[in-house]
């Protein structure tokens, strides 16, 4: 089989940069391990970013999410001296959209459908070769078979625990990593959000959010040690921990219900450079990993998406490859300035293990900072509602 571009891994990245591409009229392969239900199981990110959702609309995949996604201006942040808000609508004149990513992925997929492209699930061993010469190939087997794909370019969008980005050479390639010393333990419950945005809560006990998905669907986190287990968490344990970390109005209005679904993330930050090599260009987590504490990772999986399907399109539209080569260095421009917010929500909010008097001090102060300044307010806001793309 040949195509102009083989793109490996099904999830948000690989399924959004197939659609832009294939209605610019740009053949694709996707190529994703999982069956489409697996894909779809899986609970992730709920927050939008508004040049996302500009981004889904240009697919063609944006018609459930404007039906039935909830527009937010803002958010709440609670800290031991009280609850405030912040209005990133007045600070910025920006929102976000709360729409989960399962939901973005099966509008993705539906829209893949409609088209036409050719989205192979269940493809095992899936390898890249010569990448670095004039005519790259893939190679996956399928029920014990072989096949392979020529093509032009590669995108590779299978997540950090992918093949392609073990296909730059070490020597290439240089990597920057933060683990965090704590998880998120995550669940998902049919009761309706007990506030009318997110909150983001640091507390004594450790970090929680309150999150949603729909009016009868919510999502909550709350901080716990690395050494955690799922089943050490009953739903009852789960929401009384909750509970404690929120404010005390939040969690008498709080309505409980049984878990649809339970997990535990691990945090970290990792940036992998560069982000192309040879005919393969590395997307979303396969070239990077923020911690989920700003809302970031799917989102910066679409903005490394509108860089290269620019650049894509520009080269087989007018033969203009600048874009192309410039791939790296504008995504990760935008990469570096989200993984540092990311890492700023984290440490702001979190109680770390050996967290000193007087580094609790200062996050105090950081906070405080934060509900008594405009100018702090905004540029939390800028950050949060997602820097623009720069061209
Ligand atoms: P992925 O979603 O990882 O998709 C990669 C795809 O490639 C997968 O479908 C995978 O099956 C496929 N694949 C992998 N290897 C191969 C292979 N060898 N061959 C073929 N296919 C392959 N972000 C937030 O903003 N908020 C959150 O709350 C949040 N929670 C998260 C929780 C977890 C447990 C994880 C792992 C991530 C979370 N994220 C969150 C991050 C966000 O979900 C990711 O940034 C986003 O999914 C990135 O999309 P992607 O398409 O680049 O990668
Ligand atoms: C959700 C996850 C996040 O990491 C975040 O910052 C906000 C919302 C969510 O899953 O709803």
């Amino acid at each position: 089989m040949r195509t102009q571009v083989a793109i490996i891994g099904g999830g948000p990245s690989g399924l959004l940069l197939s659609q832009l591409l294939n209605k610019a009229g740009i053949g694709t392969v996707v190529l994703e391990r999982r069956t489409r239900e697996y894909v779809l199981s899986r609970i992730r990110a709920g927050v939008l970013e508004w040049g996302t959702v500009e981004l889904l609309r240009t697919a063609g995949a944006g018609d459930r999410m404007d039906r039935e996604g909830i527009v937010h201006d803002g958010c709440y942040l609670s800290t031991a001296k009280g609850m405030f808000h912040v209005d990133f609508k007045k600070r910025v004149g920006k929102q976000v959209m709360i729409y989960g990513q399962t939901e973005v992925t099966r509008d993705l997929y539906d829209a893949q459908e409609a088209l036409g492209a050719t989205v192979i699930h269940e493809a095992e061993d899936v390898a890249l070769h010569d990448v670095d010469g004039d005519a790259p190939y893939v190679t996956y087997t399928r029920d014990g078979q072989e096949y392979r794909i020529d093509c032009d370019y590669i995108a590779g969008c299978d997540g950090f625990h992918g093949v392609s980005r073990p296909t730059i050479p070490e020597s290439i390639r240089t990597e920057y990593e933060r683990v965090y010393p704590f998880g998120w333990l995550g669940i998902l419950a049919e009761t309706p959000p007990c506030a009318d945005e997110l909150i983001y809560a640091n507390h004594p006990r450790g970090f929680a959010l309150a999150s949603m998905r729909n009016p009868n669907l919510t999502r909550y986190y709350i901080q716990v040690p690395l050494t955690d287990k799922v089943e050490d968490w009953s739903d009852d344990a789960f929401w009384a921990e909750l509970k404690a970390r929120l404010p005390k109005e939040v969690a008498e209005g709080m309505v409980t219900g049984p878990s649809i679904e339970k997990s535990i993330a691990p945090l970290r930050s990792f940036v992998s450079e560069p982000m192309r090599w040879g005919r393969l260009f590395l997307c979303g987590d396969s070239a990077h990993i923020v911690p989920p504490t700003g809302a970031k990772g799917l989102n910066l999986a679409a903005s490394d998406v509108h860089y290269l399907f620019e650049g894509l399109k520009a080269f087989y539209q007018a033969g203009d490859a600048s874009g192309l080569d410039r791939y790296s260095e504008v995504a990760l421009a935008r990469v570096w300035k989200a993984t540092r917010f990311s890492w700023w929500m984290t440490t702001s909010m979190h109680r770390f293990p050996d967290q000193s008097e007087f580094d609790q001090h200062i996050q105090e102060s950081e906070l405080e900072y934060l509900a008594g300044s405009a100018v702090a307010q905004a540029a939390m806001a800028e950050n949060y509602v997602g820097l623009p793309f720069d061209e």
